[in-house]
């Protein structure tokens, strides 16, 4: 077996990179920071295949490699693969944690969101308006600010602590950041929840926290203490940063295919097709961790042993020619009903995905219709991505209006 393929995690050329591993194979060892290893699952049929095969799992007790010590606390992406929440959670574990948290995070007060959703997304844009002719940074002052103020107004956040929750957030997502900070923003984001927790105790309002507090108190131990502000911390990261890629990446894409803008905006074609397009083109998330074998598996050759981490390389998914046709990398929002993995698939299927459609669907109808003359203000080669493994978007949008 080859050295393993070593991916940047500053977010740089992820799609070339993607393209590389499909080119090499299925299933593809890859180097992540401190040398941590992991398998990455390259096509959508094999992608969607493991994510319903019960012969792999979430819980970290089953990586050999974190066992052994391998993993240092620090490491950039342990959140992800640490947090007591249902995403690292499996069989009666899962579905008792994922069914508390529908019993708060209903479709009704998603619904019940709609108005609300467009109030922010019109106070936002008079904001971008005052700033006009710009340039001004669009994911900063609108893509950015959409779903954190709305997350934090369904969790139940003051206002005066999202800038602060903002900062650590944005640190717990970068693959980038050292062991001393990780180690840092995650003792300061815990310690917020918890005292988040505390007051909805003392106080209960109509918000998230508060049904979660009372879906724990009323079936005995059912949420406990740790998964309730694991399952908070995995809602905000989650729900905004995802949803801000979304909006982001969406902009950029109509801004550079403006034929394909011109469908939406004539109403050839809908909002929600844009929406789709850019979930598969250029979704939110590149590779999401972690999953591990609880067996022996082979996949199209290649042998991943029980113990090893899978990556499921959702953006490589995206583009992958056997699943999408030859004309893979072009942004089509003509297509038939994209098909693409960018909220998952099978039991762990993204819970928030209705209430991120109904924020970028609201976001990009209005934000073009508003502003019809909306242009970058530098050419899209230039944008910087974060510097993310796991996430996909650009550090800035700065526009013209
Ligand atoms: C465009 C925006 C979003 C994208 C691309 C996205 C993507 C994902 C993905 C890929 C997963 C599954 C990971 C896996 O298979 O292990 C997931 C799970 C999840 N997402 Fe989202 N998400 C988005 C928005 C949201 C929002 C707005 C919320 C909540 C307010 C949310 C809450 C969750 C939760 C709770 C899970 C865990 C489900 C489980 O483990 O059973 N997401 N999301």
């Amino acid at each position: 077996m080859g050295c393993p393929f070593r991916l940047q995690p500053d977010g740089r050329n992820q799609h070339r990179e993607n393209a590389q591993l499909r080119e090499l194979g299925t299933a593809v060892e890859v180097e992540l920071p401190d040398g941590v290893t992991a398998w990455a699952i390259t096509r959508f049929d094999a992608m969607q295949r493991l994510l319903g095969d019960a012969r792999v799992a979430k819980g970290i007790e089953h990586w050999a490699a974190m066992a052994r010590g391998e993993v240092p606390p620090g490491w950039p992406l342990i959140d992800f693969v640490a947090v007591r929440s249902m995403i690292t959670a499996d069989g009666e574990a899962h579905r008792r944690q994922r069914g508390l948290v529908s019993q708060g995070f209903t479709a009704r007060r998603v619904e019940r969101m709609r108005p609300r959703v467009r109030e922010v997304v019109h106070e936002l844009l008079d904001s971008v308006a005052e700033g006009a002719p710009g340039p001004i940074d669009l994911r900063e002052r609108f893509a950015y600010r959409l779903p954190m103020t709305v997350i934090c107004e369904l969790i139940g956040v003051p206002a005066h602590r999202r800038e602060e929750l903002r900062g650590c957030v944005a640190s717990l997502t970068s693959s980038t950041t050292d062991h001393e900070e990780t180690l840092a923003n995650q003792r300061a984001v815990y310690g917020l929840l918890a005292d988040l927790v505390a007051a909805k105790r003392r106080t209960p309002a109509d918000d998230l926290t508060t049904a979660l507090i009372a879906a724990h108190e009323e079936d005995g131990d059912r949420l406990t203490g740790d998964e309730l502000v694991g399952t908070l911390l995995l809602m905000l990261v989650a729900g905004h940063t995802t949803t801000a890629n979304l909006i982001t990446n969406a902009v950029v894409a109509l801004l550079t295919h403006p034929d394909q803008l011109a469908l939406v905006l004539d109403s050839t074609v809908p909002w929600s097709a844009a929406v789709e397009e850019t979930l598969r083109w250029n979704g939110p998330v590149n590779q999401f961790p972690m999953r591990y074998a609880l067996e022996d598996i082979e996949i199209d050759g290649t042998v991943i042993r029980k113990g090893d981490a899978i990556l499921t390389s959702i953006a490589a998914a995206g583009r992958d020619p056997r699943a999408h046709g030859p004309d893979a990398d072009e942004f089509d929002i003509t297509r038939p009903a994209p098909r693409h993995l960018a909220f998952s698939h099978g039991v762990h299927y993204c819970l928030g995905a209705p209430l991120a459609r109904l924020e970028a669907e609201t976001a990009l109808q209005a934000l073009f219709e508003r502003f019809s003359r909306l242009a970058l203000a530098e050419p899209a080669e230039n944008l910087v991505p974060v510097a993310s493994l796991v996430s996909n978007g650009v550090r800035a949008l700065p526009v013209t209006v």
